[in-house]
């Protein structure tokens, strides 16, 4: 149960795993959610990381307003995907005969190589082939709290560069809905360990997509470490694996959790996402 307020809720919460997720019941994202009701949603998403709306019928700009509830609506930096039309900041994510979709099965978090990373992301799901293309998110509170004393300390000092090459290097592939990316900014530089802006917990912020090494090391020294980190956060018992059905809407914190797109269908499959994100703070 959430605490935080004394009314009594109009909404509901199931958590869908024991590490983060939980599924929201009862709202109807196409109207203005109103103080109350978005307060109960901030403290269901700060608690579980990763919120499932289910049966949403939402247009571009419903996804806007409602993602701009938890930050200013941001594109993408280096545009790696086509926008919807009349809304560059909505992405969308095509997977279609002729045209796979770009792949995304590799665990990240969300534009990590930019100085200020989004907060949050939000996915709608238009089009799914029942069965396939889930999304697979962890837990990196836990990821860091559970690791002994010593090795937290040591982690609380570093810092990691972040870079988009790979990013560049997938988007060169021209049969998918990815666009070319001509011009890598440089690399940026974040904590290991993050300090999450509003709940103020501990996270893990590194990732096998976009975190090159530790900064204060060689690459040959981080890769162990930081190849010990990423299976530590994505053991099974720290994972919400979700299941998509036309019409869920997912957001989840790019603060504090990773996500993984598993890549098991074809383009025989149609998969149709649309997404936006809410930009976030500089990592501390
Ligand atoms: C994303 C992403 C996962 C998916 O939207 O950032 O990685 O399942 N997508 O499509
Ligand atoms: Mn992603």
């Amino acid at each position: 149960m959430i605490q935080t307020s004394k009314r009594p809720s109009r909404i509901s919460v199931s958590p869908l795993a024991g590490t983060l997720g939980a599924k929201v019941d009862g709202v109807d994202l196409t109207s203005p959610l109103g103080e109350e009701l978005l307060h109960e949603i901030k403290s269901a998403f700060y608690e579980y990381l990763v919120l499932v709306f289910p049966e949403q019928s939402i247009a571009p700009a419903d996804q806007v307003a409602f993602t701009r509830q938890f930050g200013p609506v941001e594109g993408h930096p280096l545009s790696p995907r086509k926008g919807v039309e009349g809304f560059p900041e909505v992405l969308v994510f095509a997977n279609k005969p002729g045209t796979p979709g770009s792949r995304n099965d590799f665990w990240h978090s969300d534009i990590s190589f930019a100085e200020t990373p989004p907060a949050v992301s939000v996915l709608y799901g238009r089009t799914i082939t029942p069965g396939c293309g889930d999304t697979m998110f962890c837990n990196m509170y836990r990821a860091y709290e559970e690791l002994s004393e010593g090795m937290r300390r040591m982690l609380d000092r570093l810092t990691a560069l972040h870079t988009s090459e790979a990013l560049a290097l997938r988007n060169r592939d021209t049969n998918s809905d990815g666009l070319p990316i001509f011009e890598i900014p440089p690399p940026s530089r974040h904590p290991v360990v993050r300090t999450h802006a509003v709940t103020n917990r501990k996270a893990l912020y590194v990732n096998p997509y976009f975190t090159s090494q530790f900064n204060e090391m060689t690459r040959d020294e981080s890769r162990p470490l930081l190849e010990y980190l990423y299976a530590r956060a994505a053991r099974p018992e720290n994972v919400y694996r979700h299941s998509w059905n036309q019409g869920d809407l997912l957001m989840w914190d790019n603060r504090c959790a990773m996500h993984y797109a598993v890549y098991d269908y074809d383009d025989s499959q149609p998969r149709l996402m649309h997404r936006t994100t809410a930009g976030g703070d500089r990592p501390r």
